[in-house]
C-alpha cells in the first residue's frame, strides 16, 4: 500500500523556500505514529530540508545526482526504484514529499494521510489537487490552535475509489 502524507494550507500550498510554513508539533507528533517502522520516500530536496535521517524508517532518497552521497540514508535515481525498494522492506509505504513527487506518485497511491491547515500562507510548492472522482474523505478529525501550534488544523484519511 503506497500512502502519500501531507500537511497542506487552503490552496494545497506545502512548503516555501525549500522550508515547511508552519510549526505544529501535534503535526509533526502525528506523522511520526504514523511512518515509525516503515520506509519512506522523498525527493532529494525535501531530505535538505529536514536536514536529517529521520530515525526508525528507512529513509529513501530519489535523486538524479550521480555524484551524492549521505550516511543513513538509501539513495535511488527514480520513482519507480524508490517504490521497488520499499515494498521488499515493508508493504505500507510513505511517500513524504516534496511537492514534485507528490505530484509524480499520486497516481500510484492507496491512501492520502492529509493534515488540511486552515489558513492560506505564501508558498512556492504544492500538493496535487485532488480529484473526488479518485479519491473519498473517510476520516476527518479537526483540532483548534492553541499555544504550541499556530493554526487549526484537520486530520485527514482519503482512501482511492474502488471501481
Ligand atoms: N507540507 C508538507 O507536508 C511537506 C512535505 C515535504 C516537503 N515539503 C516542502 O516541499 C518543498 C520541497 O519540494 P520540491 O518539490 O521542491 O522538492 P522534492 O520533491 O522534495 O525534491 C525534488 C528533487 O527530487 C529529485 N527528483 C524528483 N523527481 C525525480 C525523478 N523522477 N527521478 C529522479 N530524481 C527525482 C530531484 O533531485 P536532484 O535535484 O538531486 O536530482 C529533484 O530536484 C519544501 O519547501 C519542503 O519544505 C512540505
Amino acid at each position: 500500500m503506497v500512502t502519500l502524507i501531507v500537511a497542506m494550507g487552503e490552496n494545497n500550498e506545502i512548503g516555501y523556500k525549500n522550508q515547511l510554513l508552519w510549526h505544529l508539533p501535534k503535526d509533526l507528533k502525528h506523522f511520526k505514529e504514523l511512518t515509525t517502522d516503515h520506509p519512506i520516500i522523498m525527493g532529494r530536496k525535501t531530505f535538505e530540508s529536514i536536514g536529517k535521517v529521520l530515525p526508525n524508517r528507512t529513509n529513501i532518497v530519489i535523486s538524479n545526482k550521480d555524484d551524492w552521497f549521505e550516511e543513513g540514508i538509501l539513495i535511488v535515481g527514480s520513482i519507480k526504484e524508490a517504490i521497488k525498494f520499499a515494498k521488499k522492506i515493508n508493504e505500507e509505504i510513505f511517500v513524504i514529499g516534496g511537492g514534485s513527487i507528490y505530484g509524480q506518485t499520486i497516481e500510484f497511491a492507496d491512501v492520502l494521510k492529509v493534515t488540511l491547515v486552515k489558513t492560506a500562507l505564501k508558498a512556492d510548492t504544492f500538493f496535487p489537487k485532488i480529484k473526488g472522482k479518485e479519491f473519498l474523505k473517510t476520516e476527518e478529525i479537526c483540532h483548534e490552535a492553541d499555544e504550541n501550534n499556530e493554526f487549526d488544523f484537520c486530520f485527514q484519511t482519503w482512501e482511492r475509489k474502488k471501481n
